[in-house]
This record gives C-alpha cells, structure tokens and sequence, in this order.
C-alpha cells in the first residue's frame, strides 16, 4: 500500500470541522483504492496564539518541510485581528515554501442553483491561477509617525520578473490543455509600472504558446464579466490581490464558497504544497454543524491529483458531482437544504 505523510492544520472557526469531514472521505477512498494517508495534526491557529502569543512555533516550518503535503481548514478569529493570525501562520507557509501557484477551479455542478439567472449545470467551467508570493501581498512597507495628522502608511507591491513569469508560463500550460484561452487580468491603466510589466511579461511568454489565444482584461472589467458572462472565461491568471478577489466572485457565480476548492502549489517539488478551500473560518455559522465540507472534499481530490495521481481525485470529484445532481441528497443551506456536515459526508461515503 502507498502511505503518504500529510501535515494536517484544521485552524480556526469551521477548520477543524471540514477538515474532519474531508479527511474521513479521503480515509475511505484510500481503503478503497488502496493508499493511505499518514496524518500529523498540528493544533496550530488562534486557541494556540490567544495561550501561547504564537499561532504556530518557531519551527513551524522546519517541521512541515519533510511532509509529502499539508492540508489546511481555515485561519482567522474574531478575537485577534485578522492581519495577526494570517501573518502568522498561512501566509508564511505559502511564502516559506515557494507555493507560487495558487490554483483555483470553479465548476457549476448540476444541480446547483447560480445566483445568476440562467445558468445551470456545467454552464460555468473555469480555473484561475493566481500568483501566491509577492505582489500585493509583499510584506514590504511600514507605518510612521502614528497617531500625527502626518502619519504615513506604505505598503510596497512586489513584481520580480522570475515571479511573473512562472506564474504566467504555469497558466499558459493549464490553458493549453484545456481550451487554448487564457485571459489575463490587470490594472495596466491605472498602475502603469506593475501592471505593464506583468502585460509584457505575458506577450513574452505567448511566444511559446501559439495555440493559445491571449485575452487582457482589467480587474474591474473582468469582475463584471463574472457576473454577466462566466461561461467566457476558461483560464484565467492574476496577481495575488486580484486572484483573491476575482476567486470569491467565481466561487458564488457556481453556487458557493462551500464547493470552491484551493491548492497552494510548489510545482518544482522542492517544498510541500499546502490545500485549503477558498473559504475562510466562517464564524457566522461556526458550531452548528452546517457548513459544507464539500470545498474541504474537492480541495482533497486535488491533493490526491498531485500525491496519489491516477483517477482517484477525478473518482472524488465524480462521487461530489452524482451527490449534488441528486435532488434526494442532503445539501447544507448554503446551497439551499437544510443538512448537517455529518448529513453530506456520510451520504458521500455511501455514494463512493
Ligand atoms: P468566509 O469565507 O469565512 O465566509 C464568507 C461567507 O461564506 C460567510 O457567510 C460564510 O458563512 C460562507 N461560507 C464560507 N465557507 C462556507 C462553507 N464551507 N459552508 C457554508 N458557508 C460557507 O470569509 P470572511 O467572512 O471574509 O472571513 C472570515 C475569516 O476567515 C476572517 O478572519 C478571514 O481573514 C479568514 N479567511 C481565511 C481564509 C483561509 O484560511 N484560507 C480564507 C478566507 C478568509
Ligand atoms: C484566501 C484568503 C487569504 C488570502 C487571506 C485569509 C489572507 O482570503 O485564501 O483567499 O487573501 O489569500
Ligand atoms: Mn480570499
């Protein structure tokens, strides 16, 4: 049998609880199929911050490093500010380990209401890959002078050439397996230094790619497209900030955060890749066993893509579509049902 070591970090608010869900359906796929998943459980986040001042240890990253992947809930606490905990523990980890790619699928899956009027079962099929290093997320700047009607705020995007590029190349080669568009996303009128470069750097990369057709859009324009027309996109690559923003959009066009999945990826292989859903910990609906874990379960399926490989991932995902088309399946009422988490996992397993 194949054991892979996976670093488990369930986190805050509804972490802990979709993180649980997914890995009992992952547990029985690899029973099924015949790997398995050798667990470490780090109670890393907000309890651990609020008892010990840090959300992870000093070596937090030493740890995780041998690991084959790590599989992430959620971070972020109403009691602590959000730039504390995310600073603290997932953003360090995406950064300490190269996770370069942040890829982000959509699928609006039959039987799935869209808050879009007129779209239905498949309509909506698209990817986005955002870069997950520097850009807007650069921990570049600082604050003076606090508190005088002087005080100044900076905060410094970051675009190396090494990091636009890769970033750029990784969506060009999604696009050319998928349907040989790529639609790439900036601000270029109005930050004429970053955003140039970063359309440059994608007319030097299309080069390589002469199957692939190149569309521009900027990040307003495409948010609007989104909404009026999703089934236009198919792949899409953006900077760290637009990526975060145009993803949460994606996510509700195909019905909700709860079935949109994530994968921090270090391609070269050199650190482990780290996956999440899309959403965050959700404390609206914490504790009462409602929220979807089926995110949770697709974010897993893409772990399983990279670490077991074969059709298994694609045998979840199939296991997650036949649930949702059945109108007689339990649905969490961020979809419209009125299920528990335990209600859909355990219709899950039986379905698998
Ligand atoms: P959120 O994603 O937690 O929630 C947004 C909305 O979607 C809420 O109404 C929530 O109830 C709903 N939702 C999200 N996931 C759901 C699920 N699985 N099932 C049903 N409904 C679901 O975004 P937010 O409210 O902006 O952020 C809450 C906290 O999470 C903040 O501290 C934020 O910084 C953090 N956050 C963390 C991550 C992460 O760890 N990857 C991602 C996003 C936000
Ligand atoms: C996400 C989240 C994070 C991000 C936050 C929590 C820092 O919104 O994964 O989409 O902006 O990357
Ligand atoms: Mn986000």
């Amino acid at each position: 049998m194949d054991t892979y070591d996976v670093a488990i970090i369930p986190g805050d608010g509804i972490g802990p609880a979709v993180t649980e869900a997914a890995l009992s359906v992952l547990d029985h796929l690899g029973e099924m199929h015949g790997f398995a998943l050798e667990r470490s459980t780090y109670d890393w986040g907000t309890e651990r911050y609020l008892e010990t001042g840090s959300m992870m240890p000093d070596d937090g990253l030493e740890r995780l490093e041998s690991t084959d992947a790590i599989f992430l809930g959620a971070v972020g606490h109403p009691d602590v500010p959000d730039h504390v905990t995310l600073n603290g523990l997932l953003l360090p980890i995406r950064k300490g380990f190269d996770q370069y790619v942040c890829k982000r699928p959509n699928v609006l899956y039959e039987g799935i209401e869209s808050p879009l009027r007129g779209y239905s079962n498949g309509d909506i099929d698209l990817v986005v890959y955002r870069e997950n290093t520097e850009g807007e997320y650069a921990n570049i700047g600082g604050r003076e002078h606090r508190g005088f009607d002087h005080e100044v705020a900076v905060q410094s995007a970051v675009f190396t050439r090494s990091g636009t590029e890769r970033i750029v190349r990784r969506a060009f080669e999604a696009a050319d397996r998928r349907d040989g568009r790529l639609t790439s996303i900036t601000k270029s009128n109005a930050q004429a230094h970053s955003m140039v470069f970063w359309d440059d750097v994608v007319d030097e990369v299309s080069e390589e790619f002469a199957n692939v057709a190149v569309d521009r859009l900027l990040v307003d324009r495409a948010s609007m497209d989104l909404v009026r027309r999703p089934e236009s996109f198919d792949v899409l690559v953006a900077s760290n900030l637009f990526g975060d923003i145009i993803t949460d959009i994606a996510g509700i066009v195909t019905g909700s955060l709860g079935l949109a999945p994530s994968g921090n990826i270090n391609p070269d292989g050199t650190y482990p890749s780290m996956y999440e859903p899309v959403h965050g910990s959700a404390y609206d609906i914490v504790g009462e066993n409602c929220a979807n874990p089926l995110a949770s379960v697709l974010t897993g399926a893409m772990l399983l893509d990279d670490l077991v490989g074969g059709a298994v991932g694609e045998t979840l995902r199939d296991g997650v579509e036949s649930l949702l088309a059945d109108p007689n399946a339990p649905k969490t009422p961020d979809l419209g049902g009125s299920a528990s988490t335990d209600d859909v996992v355990a219709a899950l397993i039986d379905r698998l």
